[in-house]
């Protein structure tokens, strides 16, 4: 059984030893740069542990991983141009360091590469893995339309906004899971519930990644913080915070909102007081845990003995309370 370091080292020496051309330099030195700048490898390790779950031998799982993990990467370029991000792993974003053209076009190519890493995943599998994978991406697109769509709507429900983040983000990780189900043979009814796992862990994941976009350090979440409240964002902050202010509050609120400060810094504390007055720390932590522990319980209903469950159920934990 393989733990989260030795995982996510496996899956970095591998990305390391991609063979990316030279050139063009404006094409494929992006795609190196976004890939060597250490994300966090959630995504491919849940599909290795998953894998491991069922097998010992979790080499054919590597292929989906890799390619899910690149696909990441794509969709974190290009997420990047559309929310106007400068800080990404704590580095500059692609479109900063280079231009907004760089960014899509090299974006592309990566999510291109991210197909053809498939193609080495087993052959009796290939077609199942790649039918997950086009509808995982297209909900991912999905998702991402309603993001947008949503900075400039006000009433959005809690509801809109767990389908908007089912969608944007918890599909991959749902996906990642099952893919390391099926490539390791178990049965439907585990597959099944390994996505619902899967799902709950990306919710609380982006639920998560909203707090820390507040809540945060910039130093170690990488990225600026109060960039969503900047860009608008309907965050579960934002969206909670609304639907519970008192009306006069409300009102206060949607006004600033609508013509926000001039100085980003004090629009972002005068947000963040309003979220503070609805308790909205505590709030947001409940409800995060509450979805890492309902998909650690569809964990537990795969069967899959405890003992094999372990590092999968020691990085759930480990999630709940990371900062990065
Ligand atoms: C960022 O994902 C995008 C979201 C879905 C919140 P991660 O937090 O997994 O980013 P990296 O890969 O570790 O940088
Ligand atoms: C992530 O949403 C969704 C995708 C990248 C598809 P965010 O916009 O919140 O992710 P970060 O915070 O920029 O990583
Ligand atoms: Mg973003
Ligand atoms: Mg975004
Ligand atoms: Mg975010």
């Amino acid at each position: 059984m393989y733990t989260f370091n030795e995982l996510s080292e496996r899956v970095n020496k591998i990305i390391q030893e991609l063979d990316i051309p030279e050139t063009p330099v404006e094409l494929y030195e992006p795609i190196r740069y976004i890939l060597n700048l250490g994300g966090k490898r959630i995504r491919p390790v849940l599909t290795l542990m998953t894998a491991n779950l069922f097998k010992d031998n979790i080499e054919d799982a590597l292929a989906p991983a890799i390619s899910i993990e690149l696909f990441h990467n794509f969709t974190l370029i290009h997420d990047d141009i559309m929310d106007k991000a400068a800080l990404r792993r704590n580095h500059s974003t692609v479109h900063t360091r280079w231009n907004v053209n760089i960014g899509i076009l090299s974006g592309d190519a990566l999510s291109i590469y991210a197909y053809r890493y498939l193609l080495k995943a087993p052959r009796d599998r290939l077609y199942r893995l790649l039918e997950i994978f086009n509808d995982t991406a297209l909900k991912v697109c999905e998702g991402q339309q309603l993001d947008m769509n949503y900075e400039n709507i006000l009433e959005i429900t809690v509801e809109d906004y767990l389908t908007m983040i089912e969608m944007k983000t918890a599909v991959l990780l749902a996906g990642a899971m099952k893919i390391g189900g099926i490539i390791a043979g178990a049965t439907e009814k585990q597959i099944n519930h390994l996505y619902k796992s899967g799902r709950y862990l990306g919710l609380a994941f982006q639920i998560q990644d909203d707090f820390l976009d507040s809540y945060g350090d910039t130093e170690t979440f990488g990225k600026t913080i109060g960039g969503d409240i900047l860009c608008n964002k309907k965050t579960f902050l934002l969206v909670y915070t609304l639907g519970h202010l008192p009306e006069d509050r409300k009102k206060e609120m949607v006004e600033i909102l609508n013509s926000p400060l001039s100085d980003d810094r004090e629009y972002i504390s005068t947000i963040k007081n309003f979220y503070d007055s609805v308790n909205i720390q505590e709030i947001t932590k409940n409800i995060i845990a509450d979805y890492f522990r309902k998909g650690m319980n569809e964990l537990a209903k795969t069967e899959v003995s405890s003992e094999r469950r372990l590092w999968l159920e020691e990085l759930i934990t480990n999630l709940i309370s990371r900062t990065k």
